[in-house]
């Protein structure tokens, strides 16, 4: 199986990019943020735990994303791998994921980080607000701490994939087509 994760801040258009991703290479599509939003529409228990961090911008627990994580590994067949979007999120999630897949002797094949700066991610996240309705789109001071959060406990993981060798970064300032071509020329390697 391969593992790709696609990385980046919020709003740099991992969800937007994955749909054709994992047509072209026949993978599952696992987001964190899509599993948890289930959850939430659902009104299980998890889901109302998630939901006023989420809306904060704040991270829930990693124990719960790893095994909302681990458990799609184990159910889903018949594909040539998995498109991790929005995990791992810490040092942590990266740590367990490591572990995880070092069970059956497997690890990450690759990073696939979509780069775009500050000022873009409000710009993007603003435009979808007034589309999906997403509840952690709609205030500023959410999206801010989105913000500081991704640059405070998810960008150290670049440096973490990167002494792995396994980090490959793209320009997400494009149209969704350009982005889209740099993921499938840097994909198509692996
Ligand atoms: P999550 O759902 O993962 O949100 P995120 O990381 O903030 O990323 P987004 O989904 O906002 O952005 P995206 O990169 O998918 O952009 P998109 O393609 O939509 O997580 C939500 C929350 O869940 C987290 O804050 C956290 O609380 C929790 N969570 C999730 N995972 C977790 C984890 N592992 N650990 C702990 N907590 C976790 O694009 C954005 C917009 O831009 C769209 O409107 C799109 O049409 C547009 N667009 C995209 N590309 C382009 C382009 N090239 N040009 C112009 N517009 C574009
Ligand atoms: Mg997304």
């Amino acid at each position: 199986m391969k593992y790709f994760i696609l990385f980046g801040p919020p709003g740099a258009g991992k969800g937007t990019q994955a749909t054709a991703m994992v047509e072209k290479y026949n993978l599952r599509h696992i987001s964190t943020g899509e599993l948890l939003r289930k959850e939430i529409a659902a009104g299980s228990e998890l889901g109302l735990k998630a939901k006023s961090l989420i809306d904060a911008g704040a991270l829930v627990p990693d124990e719960i994303v790893e095994g909302m994580i681990e458990s799609e590994f184990r159910t889903v067949k018949g594909v040539n791998g998995f498109l991790l979007d929005g995990f791992p999120r810490t040092a942590a999630q990266a740590e367990a994921l490591d572990k995880m897949l070092s069970k059956t002797s497997e690890e990450v094949t690759s990073v696939v980080s979509i780069m775009i700066p500050d000022e873009m991610i409000r710009e993007r996240i603003k435009h979808r607000a007034s589309i999906e309705g997403r509840a952690d789109d709609a205030s500023d001071e959410t999206i801010t701490n989105r913000i500081k959060t991704y640059h405070g406990k998810t960008e150290p993981l670049v440096e973490y994939y990167k002494k792995k060798g396994k980090y490959s970064e793209i320009d997400g300032t494009g149209t969704i087509e350009e982005v889209r071509e740099k993921i499938f020329a840097l994909m198509d390697r692996f």
